[in-house]
Order: structure tokens, then sequence, then C-alpha cells
């Protein structure tokens, strides 16, 4: 008997560049309502910032994380690289309540826009992130069975592009009232889909399928230009797609406009691993088709092996635990500057060299 393949239960998180760490904690933090479950430095460079938010205390797949790179220049998103971050809502109503939000404190939102499988509203965080705000449903079964989701190429009807969208009516859509507070009904619910861009959508596709067992659950074309096509793959067990697992690609077959790393763009994304004894068969499942995968990281929270896409994109495989609470009580999460151990005699040196945050 063959043994099952490994497959990822979805996204464990997703860590960005920013120029500024105060500023993105009060955007993600303040406007959008995240909490900040760990302010630590980054292990590999400990003169910056790294910012941990997340819901229930940093449950994987609402985790996003920020280094602070602050002489960073600003990169651009192209193959290889994330082209934004989707973070889930509950409703259309609710969405429309973060619409009115956020272009009262200045952000500019295009949306809502039909998307089929979701609404979506786009905004940009202050270097530059895309980012996106899409509702829960109606889900991926509105035009293919539930249970054979991913087998038909799928041309979006014409009233979801752009020759048939009242462009006027969308822009002007919005919630009466202003929203200065985030009301329980809007919490953002984590990653909700992560899209990233290609230059050979069949040979990514296998690696999203054969190196993280992810399936292809819809094949369609960009809803905003009709002609590129636009695939998802997530952990998806024949029935259902798990939340926080939707990885989508934009197929630039043979483009060469690459991303170029730096502020306002993704670092890396990460998948999970349940425990440490699935991550070393993660390695050893990594390492058999070919890849180039780092040794078991300690992250303190997690534990982390690296490896790239075959388009460049850098991911990771995190450990579910041991999590947020192992040197933070669940009530003081985010609180304090909190080190690795090995880093703890370098405390005063590491703080000297980060600006306070409030
Ligand atoms: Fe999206
Ligand atoms: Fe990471």
């Amino acid at each position: 008997m063959s043994t099952p393949r490994l497959q990822t239960d979805g996204f464990h998180h997703i860590t960005m560049v920013s120029n500024d760490a105060h500023r993105t904690l009060d955007f993600y933090g303040d406007l959008l309502g995240l909490r900040l479950v760990k302010k630590t430095v980054n292990f590999d460079d400990p003169s910056a910032y790294h910012l941990y938010f997340g819901n229930d205390g940093g449950r994987p797949g609402t985790i996003l994380t920020f280094f602070e790179w602050r002489s960073a220049a600003r990169g651009h998103w192209g193959v290889g690289g994330v082209h934004h971050l989707a973070l889930g809502v509950a409703d259309a109503e609710a969405q429309l309540k973060w619409k009115r939000r956020l272009t009262d404190a200045g952000v500019n939102v295009t949306g809502p826009l039909d998307r089929g499988y979701f609404t979506s509203l786009y905004f940009a965080d202050p270097d530059g992130q895309v980012l996106e705000i899409a509702t829960a449903g109606p889900g991926y079964g509105i035009d293919e069975p539930d249970d054979a989701l991913g087998e038909e190429l799928l041309v979006p009807p014409t009233e979801r592009m752009p020759e048939g969208r009242d462009e006027e009516a969308i822009a002007t859509t919005t919630h009466p009232e202003p929203v200065p507070e985030v009301t329980n009904d809007m919490r953002l619910q984590g990653i909700h889909h992560i899209s990233a861009i290609t230059n050979d959508l069949a040979e990514a596709g296998d690696f999203y399928e054969e190196a993280l067992g992810l399936r292809l659950v819809k094949k369609t074309y960009n809803q905003d230009d009709g002609k590129t096509k636009h695939y998802f793959w997530a952990a998806y067990d024949g029935n259902s797609v798990k939340s926080h697992s939707a990885m989508t690609l934009f197929g630039w077959d043979g483009s060469d406009y690459m991303a170029r790393p730096g502020a306002g763009q993704t670092h890396h994304i990460a998948f999970r691993a349940k425990d440490a004894e699935e991550q070393a068969a993660w390695r050893e499942h990594l390492l058999s088709l070919g890849l180039n995968v780092s040794p078991v990281m300690d992250r303190t929270y997690f534990e982390s092996i690296y490896f790239r896409a075959p388009d460049g994109l850098l991911c990771e495989i995190a450990t579910d635990g041991p999590g947020f609470t192992i040197d933070e009580a669940d009530s003081e999460l985010g609180d304090g500057l909190k080190l690795p151990e090995w880093l703890e005699p370098r405390r005063s040196e590491i703080e000297a060299s980060l600006v306070p945050l409030s």
C-alpha cells in the first residue's frame, strides 16, 4: 500500500515588507482591526522588527507578518511574486462597511466587484502592498459541481467583465454611515486567498499539486482583462475547499516581467505542517522532488523549512505549534518586545537600534 500523499491544510502565514513598523501597526492594527500577537525581530537580522498579526491569538491561516526594512526600496509585483493578499469578511454588507471605513480614512478603494465565487474590494497598504477584502461566499460551486471543481476552463459571464459592469454604480456604492469602529460583524477572518504571478502556469500548477498537495479547484480567466488565465489551487477533499487555503495564479506564460522584492511586496508565503514529525516528512518529500530545501529552522513560535516555487516565489512550511503563547500570556500578546533566548544577551543593543512603536 502506498503512503498517502502529503497535503497541507493551507496557509500558515504570509510575510510582507514594510518601511515603517509604526505605520504598519497603525494601518493593520487600528484601521483594519487586526490584533498584534507578537512584536519581535527578524531572527536573521535582529536590527529589524518582525510584527505578527493574527486572530484568536495567532491561529494558522490568519497570520500576517511584517519585516520592517526602513531603507528598502519599493518593490513591484511580477513573475515569481505575490500580486495581492485577500482577507476574508463574512458578507457583502460587512464589506461595504469596510469600503466606507477605508475611504473615510483616505484609502483609495476599488469595488465591490462581483468575482462570482466571492465579491472583492481592492486597496493598498501604506507601502503599496495590494490587498483585497473578499466575502466568504458564495464559493467555488456556483459554476461547477462541488465534487468536480477545477475540471472545466470557465469563461466568466459578461456581467462580471469590465464591459458588463456599471463602474459608476460600483464606485458610488458604499455604507451610508461612517464606520468609526471595527464591529464584530466586520472582523477580518484571515487569509481568504493569495494571488501570485507565474510565467509557466503548467509548471507552477505541478509544483502546488506535487510539492504541497493542493488541488486545482478553478480554471478561469482574469475578470479584469478576460485573457489572462487565472487558476486556483486549494486544500480540497473532493467535496469542500478548506478555509485559508486558496492559492491563485495569474498565468503570464513566457513573460519576463519579474517581481522586484522590496517594500510593499510579499517576502514569502508559508503553508502548514501539523507538527515536527510531519515537517520532517515534508522535508523528505520536497527533497525527493529535487527541490533545494533549507534545514529545519527554529522560529520559536513554529519550526520552518524554506524552498522556492519554480518561478522563484519563496515558500515556507511552518508547524502549527507551539504558537504565540510560548513566551507571553494570551492577554499580553504583542505587548513586549520578545526575543529568542539566543538573542536575549543582545537585548539592549537590539532595543537601541529599533524605533519604539508606542
Ligand atoms: Fe483576489
Ligand atoms: Fe515565515
